[in-house]
């Protein structure tokens, strides 16, 4: 085949690139799907190896499942030692950084990571996501000039990456908090990571390989690496008759208003609803929370409105980023963590799209459209 059938879409804007049964985003009704059932349905009402499940095996389990889930998943969480060296050799690096790393060594321990099986493949999910936030809770301590603290079975898995980076079992409204944010990142249509994930899943490559190209997709500040900028924001801004001259400082300088605008959403994104109210619930007991808390509600506002003052018809609304910094934040975790934090909650939803892909054993290869020279000549 020869010359190119289609225009080319900037950023496959709007292709349909797989079918899923993992989840839907219908960005002008602000409705998110995941595994059959609305966000609102799932978030603070099943836990995150519950709604893990429901991505990994098409339905919710039953408590037995959910038992034998959660003890294997609690009995793979310690790292290899290989894996602890590397997130040591990283602790200056960035949290994200070092998870990426640290993700590409945890084939080492594997019977065959080249088994790509559907029986290899849930085994290999529950693994990496039973690890990912102990390379992050061990990373935090390490930078932090601390020992890693060992992981304990008895803990959910929310409550056990608290307790590995504080050093004490947390408050139940706190591991709840960090369970329902989980469950509302787990996954979200066809993202940037995710689509990384699959492209790597199609050429029957491991789901190691796919998962830790899936966390470099991640990393950037247009898909995952907003909330920490949120955060810089709200404290640069500091009092909300401040946000509306700041605000319009940066759009005329050409910047982004990092926690607004999304590819999919055209009104405000779900999951800002959910963690706006998890954020609002975590501030209730802090003053200091609270400020802030009520600070981000009025630069919300302020900036829905300068946005469309000054971006007149882009529809930039609120995104996931904005209320995740609040939440993570009150957690007591630091911003640079932030991200990390997010691929803690992705990595369920890119395993189930690697299990996904690999039983649609179909390789994902797109064309480009040359816009060089032709005919150059070398002499
Ligand atoms: N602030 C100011 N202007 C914006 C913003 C924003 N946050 N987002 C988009 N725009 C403007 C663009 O400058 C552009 O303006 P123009 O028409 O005058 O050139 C217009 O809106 C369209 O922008 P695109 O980049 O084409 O929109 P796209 O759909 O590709 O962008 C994105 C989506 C990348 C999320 C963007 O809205 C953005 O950069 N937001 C800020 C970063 C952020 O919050 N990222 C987290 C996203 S959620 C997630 O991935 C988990």
């Amino acid at each position: 085949m020869s010359g190119i059938t289609t225009p080319a879409r900037r950023g496959l804007d709007g292709v349909v690139a797989a079918q899923t049964r993992l989840s839907h985003v219908d960005g002008l009704a602000g409705e998110l799907i995941i595994g059959g059932y609305e966000l609102k349905e799932l978030a603070g009402r099943v836990t995150f190896e519950e709604a893990a499940h429901l991505l990994w095996r098409g339905a919710l389990p039953g408590p037995e499942p959910l038992l034998a889930l959660r003890r294997e998943m609690a009995s793979q969480r310690a790292l290899p030692e290989e894996t602890l060296q590397v997130v040591r050799a990283s602790r200056t690096a960035p949290p994200i950084d070092a998870l990426r790393m640290a993700c590409a060594t945890l084939s080492l321990d594997m019977a065959d990571p080249n088994d790509i099986s559907p029986q290899a493949d849930l085994g290999d999910a529950q693994m990496l996501t039973a690890r990912f936030p102990s390379i992050v809770a061990a990373h935090a301590r390490l930078s932090a000039g601390l020992e890693p603290i060992a992981p304990r079975a008895d803990l959910s898995h929310a409550a056990n990456f608290l307790y590995m980076v504080h050093g004490k079992e947390p408050d139940p409204i706190a591991a709840r908090a960090l369970d329902t944010y989980w469950v509302t990142v787990i996954d979200h249509g066809m993202n940037a990571s995710t689509f990384a994930a699959r492209v790597i899943a199609s050429t029957r490559s491991d789901m190691v390989s796919a998962v830790t190209g899936a966390v470099g997709a991640l990393k950037g500040p247009l898909h995952g690496g907003a909330p920490g900028p949120v955060l810089d924001m709200l404290v640069e801004i500091g009092a909300a008759e401040k946000a509306e001259g700041w605000l319009k400082r940066e759009l005329a300088a050409g910047e982004r208003i990092m926690g607004f605008g999304h590819r999919v959403y055209k009104v405000r994104d779900p999951r800002a609803e959910v963690l706006s109210k998890v954020a609002d619930e975590m501030s209730a007991a802090h003053l200091e929370d609270r400020r802030l808390f009520d600070l981000a509600r009025a630069v919300e506002q302020i900036a829905l409105r300068v946005l469309e003052e000054e971006k007149p018809g882009r529809n930039l609304k609120t995104n996931v980023e904005f209320y995740t910094a609040l939440v993570l934040q009150s957690l007591g975790l630091k911003p640079r963590s932030f991200v990390a934090m997010f691929a803690c909650g992705r990595v369920a939803g890119w395993c189930a799209h690697v299990i996904e892909q690999h039983a649609e054993d179909h390789l994902i290869r797109p064309q480009s459209e040359y816009v060089g020279p032709r005919g150059l000549k070398t002499g």
